[in-house]
């Protein structure tokens, strides 16, 4: 349990009055949870819990993360239901998936109560900040970072944890709206023994190139094929991926390339309750696009906390294109929608034990 001591801002930032014009991780509230690691500290080497006023950090320029990206962060959500009730999604699951990543890129972890302790604490603290309109939410990003000066590529002896808080409209500026996905048949994201599961900042910016050519082609993100062989579907840019296919889901299996999202399991599990085969292994583009010309290919959406469920309306691999349904969200992938919207919001019976309360709103 750590005991967290908190300096609470002197002045307050103005919040947003039009919840509709968010976007999606650009304001951040007045706070922000810190906790520092130093190996010679003793016990775990984690210590002074803290909350403080938002502010920018101060670090070494020779410090390790700016030069070799030791670095892994989460993404949550916290949710203002109808009765005022700020409640978070499976919190468990980022904090266990945060120790995988940390342990991926030699960062010391931080026990699963206590990242979870911390995330909270903050929230309550910033309950104002969560959002009131339905689909925006109060997007919470935690991120640990090396902090030791050294140009030797080891892992540092110090560490930041941090938590933000961002109140966040929709992923993609379109909303709901089915997006354009561009498959990548160049530059890849992941390769067996790297860190394609791990959540961290590496994966990302390698990221960024492709989803530059995809955008400035008209697409929004890139659909990534798997590294050895060019062939698998594995993941987009910001979401996992499932195909509906002849009736059958198919999404690529958690082996290591692909990020284990919280969303992904959910949504499977979902499908399973509700009767649909679930099939996690190698699909192909080939038969995707196949499934797509031979108008098997149902429906295709990604899935992440950032993205929630996201109908895809067009696929581009090489020179070829394939149409999905009719360029509308299909009926499962608004039916997931609805579903992982309605536990979150408070509005569907929260079964499944997926919702942890926080505090009154
Ligand atoms: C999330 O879905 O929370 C993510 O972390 C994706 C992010 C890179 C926008």
């Amino acid at each position: 349990m750590l005991d967290i001591k908190i300096t609470k801002a002197e002045t307050l930032k103005e919040k947003p009055t039009d919840e509709s014009k968010l976007g999606f991780g650009r304001i951040f509230t007045d706070h922000m949870f810190l906790m520092d690691y130093d190996r010679s500290y003793g016990g775990t080497g984690w210590h002074n819990p803290r909350i403080e006023p938002y502010h920018p950090f101060s670090i070494a320029p020779g410090c390790v993360v700016l030069h070799y990206a030791q670095e892994v962060f989460e993404g949550m959500k916290a949710y203002r239901t109808a009765d005022n009730k700020i409640q978070l999604f499976r919190p468990e699951c980022n904090a266990r998936r945060y120790q995988d990543s940390c342990d991926r890129l030699c960062i010391p972890q931080i026990p699963e109560e206590d990242f979870v302790q911390a995330v909270k604490a903050l929230v309550e603290l910033e309950k104002d900040w969560v959002p009131h309109t339905e689909g925006a939410t109060l997007y919470i990003r935690p991120f640990t970072f090396a902090t030791m000066e050294q140009l030797g590529v080891h892992a540092s002896t110090s560490y930041t944890f941090c938590i933000i808080l961002s109140p966040s409209g929709a992923y993609y500026a379109t909303g709901l709206a089915p997006v354009r996905i561009y498959v990548e048949d160049e530059y890849i994201r992941a390769a067996p023994g790297l860190t394609g599961f791990a959540k961290c900042g590496g994966n990302y910016a390698a990221s960024i190139k492709s989803g530059e050519i995809a955008e400035a082609l008209g697409y929004s993100q890139v659909l990534w094929l798997d590294g050895v062989e060019h062939k698998y579907v594995e993941e987009v840019g910001s979401m996992n991926i499932f195909f509906k296919i002849d009736g059958k889901i198919y999404t690529a299996a958690c082996t290591g390339t692909v990020l284990p999202g919280v969303t992904r399991r959910s949504i499977i599990e979902l499908c399973k309750d509700w009767g649909y085969e679930v099939i996690e292994g190698k699909l192909s583009i080939d038969d995707v696009m196949k499934a797509g010309h031979d108008g098997k290919l149902e429906e295709v959406f990604g899935s992440g906390t950032a993205a929630v469920v996201s109908p895809v309306k067009e696929l581009k691999y090489e020179k070829d294109v394939v149409l999905i349904g009719d360029g509308k969200i299909g009926e499962l992938t608004q039916k997931l929608y609805d579903t992982m919207t309605g536990i979150q919001w408070g509005r569907i019976k929260d079964t499944k034990n997926w919702i942890v309360p926080v505090c009154q709103g």
